[in-house]
Parts: structure tokens; sequence; C-alpha cells
């Protein structure tokens, strides 16, 4: 069957959105919005699979599911013609995570590289919740049967794991998927990453071989989307480099984390490859490149900045646009719960 073509993406709440994000994610976001419908969610239940001190408590969370709707928004998408909410308004996340549940294997989460790094050395400390991060986030997807997720490359593994649970669940339930009319099998698409654009993985600011993260406890590893000029300004100063000139090739960055990363930085944001940043920078010291650099990106960030703020200022008008935007998600996830439950055989009202 041909599924019809639907993007669904999620970014969690808890804090210190960054170019990151932005880059790796929210740009392709906006983009996508001209050729397809678009689901993207504000996912407060993964936010709670850390311990409080890390997503801060019910007010930081609430506080936090606001600035992520604000930052969508300021960055271009449209919660009118496209959908935007927040997933705990929305049931079937856990109801069909939980039938998730049932078709994952323990040997599939296991290997998830995410796990290892959040849960770290102390293990049986770790949340049941960010063991089943991944399930919880393939539910996300196929309660919309969506065919197509605009992410970073670090979620690469948890959207195989989602193409894993779609194929395993319609494999299970062949014969009842065929009886409830769906005559080639297949209730599930296998949800496609969309991993694109010169920066799908921004790194550290101070560490060229460190992602960038919400987590890190320097704040000069990072450029948050609220920061002002001047802080953009210091944290690009300051940024590690290396004592070359840039080299005038691709190739030449290849042994050169932290020159790669402010390279693909700047080609993500003047919407330019990496070989074109080469061709007017190559040769040249850092620093001329670092105020170029801080010119391109106080150009797109900083009105970014002050439409999030208006928004957040106004957080009644931000909750309607997640309660609207709830509704409209329900209706799609629901009829995706109720054919669900037939597949499966649970008895329901008709
Ligand atoms: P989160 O909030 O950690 O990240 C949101 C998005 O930002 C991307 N990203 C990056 N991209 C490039 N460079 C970086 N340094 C960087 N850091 C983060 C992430 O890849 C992501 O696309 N698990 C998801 C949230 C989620 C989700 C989903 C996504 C929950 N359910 C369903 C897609 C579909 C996450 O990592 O969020």
């Amino acid at each position: 069957m041909a599924f019809v073509e639907r993007v669904f993406s999620g970014v969690q709440p808890t804090g210190n959105l960054h170019l990151g994000n932005y880059l790796g994610a929210i740009v392709n976001f906006v983009k996508l919005q001209e050729t397809h419908n678009c689901i993207y969610c504000v996912v407060d239940m993964h936010a709670i699979t850390m311990p409080t001190d890390v997503w801060g408590g019910p007010a930081e969370l609430a506080r936090n599911t606001r600035e992520v709707t604000a930052a969508f928004i300021a960055a271009g998408i449209d919660p009118k013609k496209h959908i935007v909410f927040n997933q705990s308004q929305v049931s079937g996340h856990a109801e069909l995570a939980w039938i998730f549940n049932c078709v994952a294997r323990m040997g599939w989460l296991n290997r998830m590289t995410q796990f290892k790094e959040k849960a770290g050395k102390d293990r049986e400390n770790a949340s049941v919740g960010i063991f089943d991060y991944p399930v919880l986030m393939a539910a996300d997807i196929l309660l919309y049967r969506a065919t197509h997720v605009p992410v970073g490359d670090d979620q690469k593994q948890h959207l195989e794991l989602s193409r894993d649970i779609a194929q395993k669940f319609n494999n299970d339930f062949g014969d009842s998927i065929r009886n409830n009319g769906f005559n080639d099998g297949l209730y599930f698409p296998l949800p496609e990453p969309l991993i694109t654009g010169p920066a799908t993985r921004v790194m550290s600011l101070r560490d060229g071989t460190k992602k960038m993260s919400k987590s890190d406890a320097s704040d000069n590893s990072r450029i948050n989307l609220t920061d002002d000029a001047d802080t953009i300004a210091q944290k690009i100063r300051k940024a590690k480099t290396d004592p070359e000139p840039l080299p005038t090739e691709e190739k030449g960055l290849e042994p050169r984390p932290e020159a790669d990363n402010l390279v693909g930085i700047y080609a993500a944001l003047a919407g330019v490859s990496k070989q074109a940043v080469l061709k007017d920078f190559g040769g040249g010291q850092f620093s001329s490149f670092k105020n170029a650099l801080v010119d391109v990106c106080v150009a797109k960030l900083s009105p970014i900045a002050a439409e999030m703020k208006k928004l957040v200022a106004d957080p009644g008008h931000v909750d309607a646009i997640l309660v609207d935007g709830a509704n409209r998600a329900r209706a799609i996830a629901d009829e995706t719960m109720r054919r669900t439950k037939d597949i499966v055989g649970f008895i329901r009202q008709a």
C-alpha cells in the first residue's frame, strides 16, 4: 500500500534549546511545510524520563514546553496550516507505546547507545522510562502513520528501531491486518529518517569531538536560541580552534573537528555548501572567519529570540495553540487507535 506522506517530529522541553536543535531539526521542519502535511510535537512525556532535577520539575516543564512551542513558531512553523501540540494532551501516545512494548524486544533496546549514554554507569537507578524512550518515540511517529521524520544525526538509531517495531507489528498481526481490510497486510509504514543539510551533527564549541547538547555543564559549549547578540559573539570568539589557517578544500577539514564544525555551522546558517564557505575564507585566519560567523549567527538568531520572547510573555496564547493542535492531532490519533485495537483484538465501543 502506498501510504500518504506525512511528516512527524518532536523536540523535548528540557531547556537550553540550542543551535544544534535549530540547524539539525527545526530548520528542516520549517522547509518541509512547503511539501508535506507536518505534525510537530513538544514531547513532554519524553522529558520526564530523566531525574526531576534534570528537567526541572513541574513549573519548569510547563515553561519549557511553552518555550519550545515559541521556538517552533518564531522559526517559521505555521500552527494553523500544520499541527503543533504537546504529547501528553493526546493519550494515544501512551496507549500505542504499551502495545509496542509488547512488540519490541529487550535485546533491541539493550543496544540503544543513547540509553547507555543517558543512564551512565548507574543503570540500576535509571528510570524504566529512559530505557523505554525509543518505544514511545516509535509510538509518536506511528500514531500518525507518519512516513518521514526530520531529525539530527543522533536520532538515526532510534528511527531504525521505529522501523523494526512497525515491521514486526505488521508481521505479528499480518492476518488480522488483512482481515481488517488492509489487503497487503501492512498497517504501519516504515518511517524514513530525513537527516539533511550541512549541520546534522553540530558539535560543542569547546570540544569538536563532543555533540552540542542541552545538558553540557558549560554554557559556552553551545549557542542557545535565547542568547543575545553579545553572548553569541563572546561564545563564538571563545570557541576552540587550532593554530592553522582554514583549509581551501573540504578534505582539509577532515582531521580538524573544530574547524569542520564552525564551517558547517556557517554553511548551514548562510544556506550554502561548506566548499563555498572555504572558497571565501580558506587560507585566512580564524579571527576574521569568526567575525563573519558572529554576523551570520546574530542575523539569523536575533529575530527568532525576539519573537520567542514576545510569545512566551503571553502563555495563554501559546497554550491555546497547543490545545488547538492537540485537538487536531487527536482526531488522527483516535482513528489509528481504533484500527490498531481491532487489529490486536481489543474489544471497544463501536
Ligand atoms: P531532542 O529534544 O533531544 O532534540 C531535538 C532535535 O534536535 C536534534 N539535535 C541535534 N541536531 C544536530 N546537532 C546537535 N548537536 C543536535 N542535538 C540535538 C535531534 O536529533 C532532534 O532531531 N528523541 C528526540 C525527540 C523525539 C522525537 C520523537 C523525534 C521524541 N519523539 C519522534 C522524532 C520523532 C530528541 O532527541 O529530542
